[in-house]
């Protein structure tokens, strides 16, 4: 593992920025998402991009480089300033929720670029490439929901902290699922304080068949990667469903500088799919201070 040489200081180390890619089209939620983003679609009080944002600012990110496409103007306005909401609220007294509207365009400092062509998740990444610069950062897929008081992004930033090399988030799923992820080949490295969550990638493949997949630990849509991914992703090739996927530049980079699997703790939502989706408005709406008593007592009245 290459933790030795990639020379890099404590201060060098620091995750500042994160890559947030929301050009996709969403088309697993249609009709929804005919004329509105996909991230802003409501997971009970919030649009699913805020609960992601909110996970970079508790991970310590500074910076987002949100990467959008056409049709996505709603979430620049959503974490911009309002003006007139906020004086409408205040003029009224609604003092909390003008704060609450506020604190959404102060949370952390966004930049917006776009992906121009739909060419996958790893041309998404490299379209960030000149805000990023010459710095680690992570990256966050918007419909997978990790809700919880220790972000999987802050675990894989602790990882990459202490070790100087990249690390991407992964968890158990069922065989028969591993078509619907990328999936790690690992070897068991553990080391103090990270214990056995801590994986040595040997190899990375996107969405195999059940049959084809190395094991069942799939990659859960968070990543902390060091500058040299940009290179690897310069070089590679159209894969699966002809994209330029992230999965097969981290295979390229698992090789030439090394990458940690980690079983991170906690537990995800894919809230790009519509069951998914369900299961995250009802789980975070158990957790709603202010109504979640009620829906429990409400779902446990459901005659089924
Ligand atoms: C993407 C990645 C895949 C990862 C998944 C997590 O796939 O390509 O490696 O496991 O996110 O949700 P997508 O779901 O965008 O098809």
């Amino acid at each position: 593992m290459a933790e030795t040489t990639q020379g890099k200081s404590a201060a060098g180390r620091k995750v500042r920025k994160a890559v947030l890619p929301a050009a996709g089209l969403g088309t697993r939620f249609l009709p929804a998402t005919k004329a509105q983003p996909k991230e802003m679609l409501t997971v009970v009080d919030k649009p699913q991009i805020q609960y992601v944002v909110e996970e970079c600012a508790v991970s310590g990110i500074e910076h987002i480089i949100i990467v959008t496409g056409k049709g996505k103007n709603a979430i620049e306005d959503h974490f911009d300033y309002s003006p007139t909401l906020e004086r409408f609220l205040e003029e009224r007294g609604k003092i909390e929720q003008a704060a609450m509207v506020r604190k959404i365009s102060d949370m952390v400092q966004v930049s917006y670029t776009r992906q121009k062509e739909p060419l996958g998740l790893g041309h998404a990444v490299l379209v960030a490439r000149d805000l990023v610069g010459d710095e680690p950062f992570a990256v966050l897929l918007g419909d997978v929901l990790i809700p919880g008081p220790n972000p999987a992004t802050k675990q894989l930033i602790d990882v990459y902290a202490a070790t100087g090399v990249g690390a991407i988030a992964v968890e158990e799923v069922p065989k028969e699922r591993t078509h619907l992820y990328g999936v790690i080949d690992g070897e068991s490295a553990p080391q103090p304080p990270f214990g056995a969550r801590l994986l040595r990638i040997r190899d990375v493949v996107e969405k195999p068949k059940p049959e084809n997949a190395p094991s069942n630990l799939a990659i859960t849509g968070r990543y902390v990667l060091p500058p040299q991914i940009f290179d690897c992703l310069a070089r590679t090739k159209p894969g699966a469903g002809n994209e330029i996927q992230l999965t097969d530049a981290l295979r390229i980079l698992a090789q030439e500088d090394g990458l940690w699997a980690y079983i991170y703790d906690g537990a995800s939502y894919d809230a790009g799919d519509k069951l998914g989706f369900l299961k995250a408005t009802v789980e975070i709406a158990l957790q709603n201070p202010e109504f979640g008593g009620e829906f429990r007592e409400y779902l446990k009245g459901l005659n089924f």
